[in-house]
């Protein structure tokens, strides 16, 4: 029985543009905002949210302060249309792979050919990056998805994409390019833009030390919770996709063991040389937290707008 996508989606299609003037209802770019990123909907010129309790086979989002909609409305100088998620569905929520990557598909059902995705990751690799920097993907290694947790599995949707598709060219070089250019269009530090591989981990807890060391072996320039799921959807239905990481935190930690060494020292009547509480507060520095990657986006928003703006003028001159 061939696949007809209208009997899933052409009533979100439906319920969407009854929402939108004509000029909005086929948006060339699908933008998805990270932690702290959101902000990206407030440069939109003329801007229309449709929440996804209108649409039709949208999950409910969980997400604190999201606005749980679609944002469309005109980007740049040149007034690309384009749509913006605001609110994403994260794996850990409890969604199933299918709800996370649902707005992609209807974002490309509506007209998109570009994706730019935006998210904050932690910094596995100090020799390339560093709080602040933004990463743009060349690449990325995933456990979820090479051992289970892949939004293609089940009955493949062949009028969207292959049942086995690459993702070897997963990141677009073109896109890249023009993030390059537009760092040098808007005079932001040459240093702050680099091209590097994420890790894509379930979450919602942190990597281990051992684990970070891992992923860093494996490969990894970064390490978040989200994307990957996005990005191979993205890619199965033809989508050219940018991903940009806002390194929030640095997380490559050294193994922590020290209990041995000061308790010896304990024995020997050194311990005031062997000054565990020294110890503790080096590895208490090293603890991911979520305050320290709002705050690193919220300081870093403004720049990571801008560059995504400008990016969408240049592909879309
Ligand atoms: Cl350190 N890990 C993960 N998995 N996601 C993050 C992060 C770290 N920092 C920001 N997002």
């Amino acid at each position: 029985k061939p696949d007809n996508l209208a009997d899933d989606f052409s009533q979100a299609l439906d319920d969407i543009r009854s929402k939108l003037p004509e000029s909005l209802h086929s948006p060339k770019v699908a933008l998805v905002c990270g932690s702290g990123l959101q902000g990206l909907a407030e440069q939109l010129v003329d801007p229309v949210l449709v929440p996804y309790a209108d649409i039709a086979g949208f999950g409910e989002s969980t997400v604190h302060g999201h606005k749980s909609a679609l944002a469309f409305g005109f980007l740049g100088k040149t007034r690309v249309p384009v749509v913006c998620q605001l609110g994403r569905f994260h794996a850990y929520e409890g969604h199933d792979m299918q709800s996370v990557v649902y707005p992609i598909r209807i974002m490309k059902l509506l007209g998109a050919s570009v994706a730019i995705i935006t998210n904050a990751a932690g910094g596995l690799n100090p020799d390339l990056v560093e709080v602040g920097t933004v990463v743009a993907l060349v690449d990325h290694v995933s456990l979820p998805s090479l051992t289970s947790w892949n939004p293609l599995i089940g009955r493949n949707r062949d009028a969207l994409g292959p049942r086995f598709p690459p993702l070897s060219d997963a990141y677009d070089f073109d896109l890249r390019l023009e993030a390059f250019r537009a760092l040098h269009d808007l005079d932001l530090p040459p240093d702050s833009l680099k091209e590097g591989v994420y890790a894509w981990v379930a979450g919602p807890s942190y990597e281990t030390r051992a684990e970070q060391r891992f992923l860093k072996a494996a490969g990894a320039d970064c390490v978040g919770m989200s994307t990957v799921p996005e990005v191979i959807a993205a890619r199965h239905a033809g989508l050219r996709v940018l991903v940009l990481s806002l390194v929030t935190n640095m997380v490559v930690a050294t193994p922590y063991r020290y209990a041995g060494t000061v308790a010896a020292a304990e024995r020997e009547g050194k311990g005031e040389i062997v000054d565990a509480a020294d110890h503790i507060a080096q590895a208490q520095e090293e603890v991911a937290n979520h305050q320290e990657v709002l705050d690193v986006s919220a300081r870093r928003a403004d720049d990571i707008r801008a560059l995504v703006e400008r990016i969408v003028e240049r592909t879309f001159a």
